[in-house]
């Protein structure tokens, strides 16, 4: 078993997120319906949230629900929303308790009143904490996120709150669900897919990719401390060329 001492301390990620993949399969393969995949996932969510936050990680962002997801069937989107909502039931005074913040990015606000109602206190509970912040996507699609980025461009050019010359990278971010959260160093997707299925495109223009076969409900922190340790032999250049290439002759 690998153990998180294993890793460089002074280059754990600031940023890690997750497209957590195969719990339909991982059903399959016991002879259980899709909805058992899903309710063994909320047990790695579970772990990894727990394992995030001990190894000093300041955020963890898993896709749970994109805004592709509704043209599953409608038993399936139903069962996803109430394991939500039995996992912030069960959860969030551990999360609370941990230090941990609780996030949303993506649409939500769409989404039933029992729902966000839910998500409206947890926010409210956690949101003094100072360790980790733990952010779930739901509802969340990078191109529905890029429109929403246009229109309200739009309107600042509109109300004369901005010039055309004021446009930049830099707005544009802040005008994003991940506004004042850094892009992901990081990115794990499970169960052998090799796609990022419209997950934070523009965040993750220079972030490291790790893929795994293993399935999403059984990813432990042993799968998330043998991605880090990956990570941690890369070399990022965004772009540019490595330092002491630079500084040669
Ligand atoms: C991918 O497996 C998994 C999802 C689309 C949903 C993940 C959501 C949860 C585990 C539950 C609710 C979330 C929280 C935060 C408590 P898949 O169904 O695409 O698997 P397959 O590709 O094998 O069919």
């Amino acid at each position: 078993m690998i153990e998180s001492d294993t890793l460089d301390k002074t280059k754990i990620p600031k940023h890690i997120a997750i497209i957590m993949d195969g719990n339909g399969r991982w059903a399959r393969s016991k002879g259980l319906p899709r909805a058992a995949g899903h309710k063994a996932g909320v047990e790695a969510i579970r772990e990894i949230v727990r394992a995030s936050s001990d190894m000093g990680i300041g955020y963890l962002t898993v896709y749970a629900f994109s805004t592709e997801n509704w043209t599953r069937p409608k038993e399936e989107v139903s069962t996803l929303f109430s394991l939500l909502l039995i996992y912030l039931d069960k959860e969030i005074n551990d999360i609370h308790s941990n230090n941990v913040r609780l996030n949303i990015i993506g649409d939500y606000q769409k989404l039933s009143n029992n729902i966000t109602k839910k998500i409206t206190k947890s926010l409210e509970l956690t949101k003094n904490n100072t360790g980790l912040v733990f952010n779930i996507a739901l509802n969340y699609g990078s191109r529905d996120e890029m429109v929403g980025m246009v229109k309200k461009i739009y309107d600042l050019i509109k109300n004369s709150d901005i010039e055309q010359d004021d446009i930049n990278y830099e707005l544009i971010e802040s005008l994003f669900y991940t506004k004042g959260i850094p892009d992901p160093d990081l990115v794990i997707r499970t169960s052998g897919e090799l796609r990022i299925s419209n997950f934070l495109l523009p965040q993750i223009a220079y972030s490291e990719l790790w893929f795994t076969d293993v399935l999403w409900p059984d990813f432990r922190k042993e799968h998330l401390i043998e991605a880090i340790i990956s990570y941690q032999k890369r070399r990022r250049r965004y772009g540019g060329i490595e330092a002491e290439e630079n500084n040669e002759g």
